[in-house]
């Protein structure tokens, strides 16, 4: 593998770095005081004051090793000229796809609209909380992008009947989408980002396709990302083979989610990885949180790995239970 800069993404098994998913939101009283005078989700991601304090809320309170900046995957949507809002307990809601007015969008547009998230991670970069922490930066798998950009709402809420139907527009789409994550992951690094994650969170849709949709988009980015120079982790939540996703896209680093046999990818997969931890067990107690903690930090125990989630943190977990798990993760020999 290529040596990659000393961070977190690295093959020392005995720090046990840490760092959650989602660590900046919801669960967070000082997250939820900012939020609530701040209404319009998308304004306060291009608040690169705000959005740097958010982002260095989790570690502030819990001294997690890695930051990762306030924004949305769906900034990049946004920034092409789709209409994007979150609307309270339904969640994003995007406006009509028109591919003849986005087509028109060259990279300046696009990186003066979302200019601010770069801003706020060059403020964030530079805070001396990160002088010895990393700067994750982040982009959307082009999949999920698509999928929100068609779909219009999370496949959570209806996933419509001929979304698949399309061919053409599909394959349209997935290289506009690809163009446009290339210039915002060069911009998140430009910024200050030394580590970028790619979130697949709807990699679990697909049953075929899987090379086309999935594996040739995201391989070109981490083939991308790794040519700036900055090491890429990605996440295909929910794809049913993670050791074929690692030897055709060969990310630096894969984060695994809840549903996968811990065991089973330590025993198949070489490269350094990261998460697993179901978040729905910092919802329990102690005893439980310790006993899955320490199933994870046992299974990796020879192996390079970061703690992390199976997926984003959940609005409703305890802070306590959140302490007891860096305790646990930074005191386990
Ligand atoms: O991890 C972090 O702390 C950094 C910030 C971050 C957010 N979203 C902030 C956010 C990151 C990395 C994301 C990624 C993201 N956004 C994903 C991929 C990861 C995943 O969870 O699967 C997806 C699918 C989105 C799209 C999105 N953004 C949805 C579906 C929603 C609404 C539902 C939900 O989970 O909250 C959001 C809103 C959002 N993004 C919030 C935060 C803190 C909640 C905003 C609020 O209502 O206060």
């Amino acid at each position: 593998m290529r040596p990659v800069k000393n961070c977190i993404v690295n093959k020392d098994t005995k720090t046990n770095p840490i760092w959650l998913m989602r660590q900046a939101g919801r669960y967070l009283p000082e997250f939820r005081e900012i939020r609530k005078v701040n209404q319009n989700f998308i304004k306060l991601c291009l608040n690169e004051n705000l959005s740097s304090e958010i982002t260095l809320q989790p570690i502030k309170r819990f001294g997690f090793d890695a930051a990762i900046i306030f924004s949305d995957i769906l900034m990049l949507p946004y920034g092409i000229g789709q209409k994007v809002e979150f609307e309270k307990n339904f969640g994003p809601k995007l406006g009509d796809l028109n591919l003849e007015k986005i087509e028109d969008v060259n990279e300046d547009i696009f990186t003066k609209k979302i200019n601010s998230v770069y801003k706020a991670i060059s403020i964030t970069s530079n805070h001396e909380l990160l002088k010895k922490r990393d700067m994750i930066g982040f982009v959307g798998a082009p999949w999920t992008i698509l999928v929100y950009m068609i779909n219009k709402m999370s496949p959570k809420k209806k996933l419509i009947d001929s979304f698949f139907d399309d061919e053409i527009l599909i394959n349209k789409l997935l290289n506009l989408i690809e163009r446009f994550l290339k210039i915002h992951i060069k911009n998140q690094v430009d910024a200050g980002a030394n580590i970028i994650q790619i979130f697949d969170s709807w990699a679990g849709l697909l049953n075929d396709k899987l090379s086309d949709y999935i594996y040739k988009p995201t391989y070109n980015l981490v083939d991308y990302t790794k040519k700036l120079g900055v090491p890429v982790i990605c996440f295909p939540r929910g794809i049913k083979n993670y050791k074929e996703f690692c030897k055709i896209v060969k990310p630096d680093m894969i984060n695994i989610d809840y549903d996968v046999d811990p065991k089973k990818i330590a025993s198949e997969i070489e490269l350094p990885i990261q998460g697993g931890l179901d978040p729905k067990i910092l919802l329990t107690d102690k005893d439980k949180v310790k006993n899955e903690v320490e199933k994870y930090l046992t299974i990796f125990k020879d192996h390079p790995y970061v703690f992390n989630l199976g997926h984003g943190i959940l609005p409703e977990t305890k802070i306590e239970l959140v302490e007891q798990l860096i305790k646990i993760v930074k005191n386990f020999k």
